[in-house]
């Protein structure tokens, strides 16, 4: 993959500026495109971005009635369990914003994860635009996993190779189902934006930008979207480089 990598020397730099940025594309996007369509990441990693861009400065300027919120990823957790992320995304950002819940879509595993991913990949068709009969997102944000995995596209599983645009996955090593967007759908979006801060990342995010005979040993390195790739880093994620 070929991103564009921003470093900036702290996290709260670095969410800063990709704040500020996701407010132009998404105002930019509304203008000219009449609809601002994006998935959020899990984990804790854009915490920090949600609650800037909730922040009464930038979240003024979103043009929340033109956007329409998805997830790239959920736990199959009840909505309210700690490890949820649409919990974490609705405390940081979403309930702090002028979104009516009805362009809000948390994913829901239910009962059955399998009818939840049929579910949420008929939502996406009826709500987004298609390209070659992928739905096409505008910005889909991702943290990037100490695996190399990205949404819940974890090693080893059959997610990875799965051409729906939505799947479940039994993720053996965490002994609990997942609900993700797969690849066709991350590398059909206008943009991808990575984001990864701490040293603990530093070392994944070196393999991940790594060329070379890994190219295909990591979930990421599948990553390879037909629009923007941006890779925000804090200086201690990117120590690697
Ligand atoms: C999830 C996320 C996952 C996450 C990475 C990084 O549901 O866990 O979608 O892909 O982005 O695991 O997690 P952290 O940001 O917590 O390091």
């Amino acid at each position: 993959m070929e991103p564009e990598v921003i470093v900036r020397d702290s996290s709260d730099a670095l969410f800063a500026e990709a704040a500020e940025r996701l407010v132009a594309e998404a105002q930019a996007d509304a203008a000219e495109r009449g609809a601002f369509r994006i998935a959020l990441a899990g984990g804790s990693t854009p915490e920090g971005l949600y609650r800037r861009l909730a922040a009464p400065d930038l979240a003024d300027l979103v043009p929340w009635d033109r956007t329409e919120v998805f997830f790239g990823d959920e736990r199959c957790v009840r909505a309210d369990h700690p490890d949820s992320n649409s919990r974490m995304a609705r405390r940081a950002l979403l309930d702090h914003v002028p979104l009516p819940a009805s362009r809000i879509h948390p994913m829901d595993c239910g009962r059955d994860p399998r009818q939840a991913a049929a579910d949420y990949a008929r939502l996406l068709r009826e709500r987004l635009p298609p390209r070659d009969g992928v739905p096409v997102f505008d910005l889909v944000l991702l943290g990037l996993g100490p695996d190399g995995h990205i949404a819940s596209l974890f090693p080893g599983t059959v997610a990875l190779t799965q051409t729906e645009p939505v799947a479940p996955s039994y993720v053996i090593r965490l002994g609990a189902w997942r609900l993700t967007l797969t690849f066709p759908v991350l590398n059909a979006a206008r943009r991808v934006w990575l984001l990864a801060t701490g040293e603990a990342k530093a070392d994944i995010v070196r393999r991940a930008l790594a060329g070379g005979t890994e190219q295909r040993a990591l979930p990421v390195h599948r990553l390879r979207p037909a629009g923007e790739l941006r890779v925000w880093l804090d200086r201690a994620a990117a120590a690697g480089l």
